[in-house]
This record gives C-alpha cells, structure tokens and sequence, in this order.
C-alpha cells in the first residue's frame, strides 16, 4: 500500500493534516492546491494552522514525503478537501467540481478519489456521472473502472491531527469494491471506521451540523430568555445537564466556523424543505448575534461613550479562524450603526493583514503591547480566549458574553 501515490487537493485545515498524516504512515504525498502563496510558504515550512504538531510534522516532511505544488500530477489516489462555501442560500460546487474537472483529465484504470468536502446528497453520484460521461474509456458495461467514494471529515480545528487519525469516520463508496479500496488506504492513518452507501455518508455529515446548529439556536434563545426574566443561563444549564439524558451546549454570539453555519444549508435546499426546525435555529442563532450587537449598542448609548474595546475576532476560543464568525458581524453592525464610536479591536490570534475592515473607518485593530493603554475604556469580551483571562491589562470592568 505504501507504495501507492496519494494526491490531496486543497490544503487547508483539513487538508494539510490529512496530508501529513499519511506521510506519518510512509506515504508519499503530493498536494496541490489553487492558492500560489499558500504552496510557496508550505515548500518553506510555514503554515496558517496554529497546531503545534502540524507545524513540526510539515517542517519534518516538506520536500522528503510532502509536496506541495500548484498543479495536479497523475497519482494513484486523490482525496479531495476544498471548500464547501455557500453562495447565498446554495452550495457552491465551484471548488468541487473544477477539481473534478481536472481528476478526470488524469485519472487512470483503477485510481481512487475520496471525496472529504461537505456536499449536498446527490453530489457523489453526479460526479460519478460528469467523470463517466468525461472519460467513457473507464466506463465498461455500465461498470466504473476507478473508484469514488465519500468519506466527511469531522476535525475540530485546534486538535486536528488527533481527529483525523482518531475519530469515528464514515466511508460511502459508490460501489463495494470503492468501500474497500478507501477502507485499505483510510485504515493506514485510522483504524475506526465504518462503511455504507455516499447518499447516506453524505446525509451524515449534513445531519451532525444541523443537529449542532438546533441545539445551539436553542441555547442562544434560552440565553435570552434567561437575560430577560433575569436569571442565570449557566446556572440553568448547569442543572439541567445534571439529567442524565440532557447534554445542553453553552451559548455564544451566534455561530461561525466553516460547518455549523454553512452545512444544514444543503439539507434544506431542496424542492421539498422537510426540516423546519433547521430554518428556525438558522434564524435563532442569526438573531443572538444582532441581539448582542444590540446589546452593545445600548449600553454604548446609556454610557454616552465614544470608544469602547472590543477582544476577540475569530468564530471561535483559542484560534484564529476567522470564516463565518458572528464577532465580525457584530462589529460590522456596531461600527454601521454609530458612526462616531471609534471601536479598537484585539484579537491575539488573529493577524492584522487577516482583519479586512476598509470600508468601516472607525474600527481599528490595535495590538498586545498597546493594550495597557485601553486600560480603562469598556471593554466587551465577544470570544472567550484563555490568553485574555491571564492579561493584567484588561479592563476590570470587562463585559462578557
Ligand atoms: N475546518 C474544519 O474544521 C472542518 C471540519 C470538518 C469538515 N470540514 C470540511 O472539509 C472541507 C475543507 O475544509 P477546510 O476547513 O480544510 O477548508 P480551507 O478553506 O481551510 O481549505 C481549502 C483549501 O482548498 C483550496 N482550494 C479551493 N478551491 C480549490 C480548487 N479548485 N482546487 C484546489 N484547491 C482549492 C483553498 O485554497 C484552500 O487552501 C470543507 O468541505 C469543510 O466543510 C472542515
């Protein structure tokens, strides 16, 4: 097996550690990715992905197991990991389908592609079409003489080396001898794993981030309910996950990331929207974010202040992620809504050159050293980082969410 060439396409936060995990296990890897800078700075040994053993297992491999290049070579296995954004309500298969469109040009007999992107049910079997109807030579008597399977990626960003190798993951091949064949290569770098059909791999991934996102549209509502009839949400949750059946998330500002905001859109788009319990937490989880910038506005308003600091950026704790997240919702809101507050930003994992805020003049990112003269501005704390509980400089009188 180890002799097999294994291609992983786009090499983001899924895919980068995919990568290295195989190289872990012997393999030699290519990546290929759209993104130029991106493959310069990995051929360097540098990475966006604030993960300490990615960083030393990329510095360990670059250029003796691990090549990152801007263009797709044959190789015996392709696992694809490029985005799965959304464009207004619908997924775009853009980043899908044009690498697809590039496989199918250098796919030979017997060549297996995993799919890991997040897609609509259906998508595998489209896509077993386009590369049938494009290379007709690997498509005998109605039988397909590559394999395609759909196997969803379930990392949680800050641990995912662990994840990928660790996790429970589901493999849906278009066929048995595509379940196996992705069964033998998945099994190098993960030993727990489970097969079954694309159409119901795919549901799967879908069903495990509407579920997040209904669970968490409901704790963002019962965080307003708790703040209305004054009473302690914490408090409420702490108890009540004392039932041995009831595990209550914590609430927050609203969801972000790549998955929970994005993915329970392709459950519902479709002729007939058989879940409306997604839309309605769609809209919950929207509405705590507008509610905390509410929030801010009005006390901003009642304490006539003119500045205020606002910590953390990114969608989530002790990361730097920035996709989806309600914090910069919350201050494209604020900075829209009051033109006249200046609103001084800090984020210690978010780099300035990552905060694009143009077009609203009145935010301004500072950063860690300066932070001892915001001293005594109000502060809101929109992300719960660790760092910022050891920092002496911050406001006392810091507001949290
Ligand atoms: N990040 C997570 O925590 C996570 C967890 C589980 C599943 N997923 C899923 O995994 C998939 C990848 O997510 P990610 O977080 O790694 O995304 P990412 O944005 O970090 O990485 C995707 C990479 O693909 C590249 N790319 C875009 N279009 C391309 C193309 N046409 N050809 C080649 N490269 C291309 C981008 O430049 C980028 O480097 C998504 O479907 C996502 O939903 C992500």
């Amino acid at each position: 097996m180890k002799n097999k060439k294994i291609t992983v396409v786009g090499l983001g936060y899924v895919g980068l550690p995919t990568a290295l995990s195989y190289c872990k296990k012997g393999f030699e890897v290519n990546g290929f990715d759209i993104d130029k800078k991106l493959i310069l700075n990995l051929n360097k040994g540098i990475t966006k992905i604030d993960e300490k053993n990615v960083k030393i297992l990329l510095k360990k491999y670059i250029k003796k197991k691990f090549f990152p290049k801007s263009c797709l070579e044959p190789s015996d296995i392709f696992i694809i990991t490029v985005p799965s954004n959304r464009i207004g309500t619908r997924q775009n298969l853009k980043p899908l389908l044009s690498t697809i469109n590039l496989i199918a040009k250098i796919l030979k007999k017997n060549n297996l592609i995993i799919i890991e992107t997040t897609c609509e049910v259906g998508t595998t079997q489209k896509i077993k079409k386009i590369i049938n109807k494009k290379r007709p030579d690997l498509f005998h008597n109605k039988k397909e003489n590559y394999y395609l399977s759909y196997s969803p990626e379930r990392v949680f960003p800050g641990n995912s080396l662990f994840e990928i190798e660790n996790n429970a993951k589901i493999i849906g091949g278009i066929n048995h001898s595509s379940n196996h064949y992705s069964k033998k290569i998945i099994s190098s770098i993960n030993n727990n794993l489970n097969l079954t059909s694309d159409r119901v791999a795919e549901t799967v991934k879908l069903v495990e981030n509407s579920y997040r996102n209904i669970q968490l549209g409901f704790v963002n509502e019962l965080s307003i309910f708790s703040e209305k009839n004054n009473l302690d949400v914490n408090e409420i949750i702490k108890l009540s996950n004392m039932h041995p059946r009831i595990n209550l998330l914590k609430p927050g500002i609203g969801v972000g990331g790549h998955c929970i905001p994005i993915d329970p859109y392709f459950l519902i788009n479709r002729k007939q929207n058989d879940f409306k319990s997604i839309n309605t937490s769609i809209k919950s989880n929207s509405f705590k974010t507008l509610w905390v910038s509410k929030k801010i506005l009005k006390i901003v308003k009642e304490k006539k202040l003119n500045k205020i600091l606002i910590l953390g950026l990114s969608y989530k704790e002790n990361i730097g992620d920035l996709r989806e997240s309600p914090a910069i919702r919350i201050l494209k809101i604020i900075s829209k809504a009051n033109k006249n507050l200046k609103l001084f930003i800090y984020d210690p994992y978010v780099k300035k050159s990552d905060i694009k805020f143009e077009k609203y003049k009145n935010i301004i990112a500072i950063k860690k050293s300066s932070l001892i003269n915001y001293k005594k501005i109000t502060t809101f704390k929109l992300v719960n980082h660790k760092i910022f509980e050891k920092n002496k400089n911050l406001n006392k009188s810091l507001i949290k969410f």
